[in-house]
Parts: structure tokens; sequence; C-alpha cells
């Protein structure tokens, strides 16, 4: 045992080890994702999860308008739009339309399900919490869509 970075110690517990992405509105028929490591369940009855997202981030901005998230557990095969919207602002760049996503409307709220996705859970925001920097939003989980039969993208490198 012996004294390391925080940098060095997330590397050596492998973090962040499981990522998913949020899909919120931006503006009518505008949709934004986010990359997140910072997601948890906080509820059996009802379902719900906690999404911790950076005053900074543009869709901290999205949230605080509509208040939907969908929470997205990534495949393999989508590794590059993981990479991808997590280093693009939604302010900048339309990723959702950059990004080649196959997706349909939801039933809640009709925010886009990835296809590719092994599961979206639909949320609807009921309450919310400042942390230092960021703001937990604490949805209750609505609906759920999943593919059994997909591989989940487990491990996202961090930058060195
Ligand atoms: C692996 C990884 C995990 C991340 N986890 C979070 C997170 O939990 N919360 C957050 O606010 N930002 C997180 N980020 C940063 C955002 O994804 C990134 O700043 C993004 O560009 C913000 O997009 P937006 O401005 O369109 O909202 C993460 C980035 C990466 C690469």
């Amino acid at each position: 045992m012996e004294l390391v970075s925080y940098v060095e110690a997330l590397k050596i517990i492998k973090s962040p080890t499981r990522v998913a992405l949020a899909v919120v509105r931006a503006k009518e028929n505008i949709y934004n994702l986010i990359t997140l490591e910072w997601y948890m369940r906080t509820s059996i009855e009802p379902p719900m999860f906690a999404i911790s997202i950076g005053h900074t981030r543009y869709s901290y901005e999205c949230l605080q308008e509509n208040r939907f998230f969908n929470l997205v557990f990534p495949s393999d095969e989508m590794k590059n739009i993981v990479k991808y919207c997590g280093s693009h602002s939604g302010r900048d760049f339309d990723k959702f339309n950059i990004l080649d996503i196959n997706w349909m409307p939801g039933r809640l709220n009709k925010l886009p399900i990835l296809d590719d996705a092994v599961a979206n859970f639909e949320c609807q925001i009921t309450g919310q919490i400042k942390s230092g920097d960021h703001t937990i939003f604490v949805g209750e989980v609505k609906y759920v869509w999943a593919n059994a039969d997909k591989e989940l993208a487990i491990y996202y490198p961090l930058k060195d």
C-alpha cells in the first residue's frame, strides 16, 4: 500500500468501469447526449435512478427546462458514441445528429430510445440536490427498454 494521486487511484480501480449516457431534451425536437459515470439506483419501489450533472454542462441547462431523462446503458458497439458525448458539448455540437444514432421515440415525453443500447430507462425527475459543482437529479423510472442479446460497454479507458 502506498500513497498515490487521485488520478492514479482511478486508473488502479479501473474507474470508470461502466459508463452510461443520458438523453435530454435541448429544444423542441432537438436532443442532447451526455456520457456519465456518476449514476446510481436509489429506490426499488418506485424504481429510481439518480444522475449527477456538472453545472457547466449543457445537459444541466436542458434538465432545468425539461424534467425528463433517458438513462442509456450503451452496448459495446456504441463506444465511439460514449467517447464523443463525453468530450463534446451540446452547446457547440448537435451530437445527436452528428453521430449516426439509431433511435425510436420513447413512451414518456417522447425522448429518443437508442436502438443499439443494452437498456434505456425513461425517467421523470422527481427531485434534485446540489452537490458541490454538480447537481444530482433523481428520476422515477417509467418505462424500460432492453436488448438482452447485446454486450454492455463495460470499460472506457481514462485518457492519460
Ligand atoms: C467517462 C466519462 C464519464 C463522465 N461522467 C460524467 C458525469 O457523471 N457527470 C457529468 O456531469 N459529466 C460527466 N462527464 C463529462 C461530460 O460527459 C462532458 O463534459 C460532456 O461533454 C458534457 O456534454 P454537454 O455539455 O453536452 O452536457 C464524463 C465524461 C467521461 C468521458
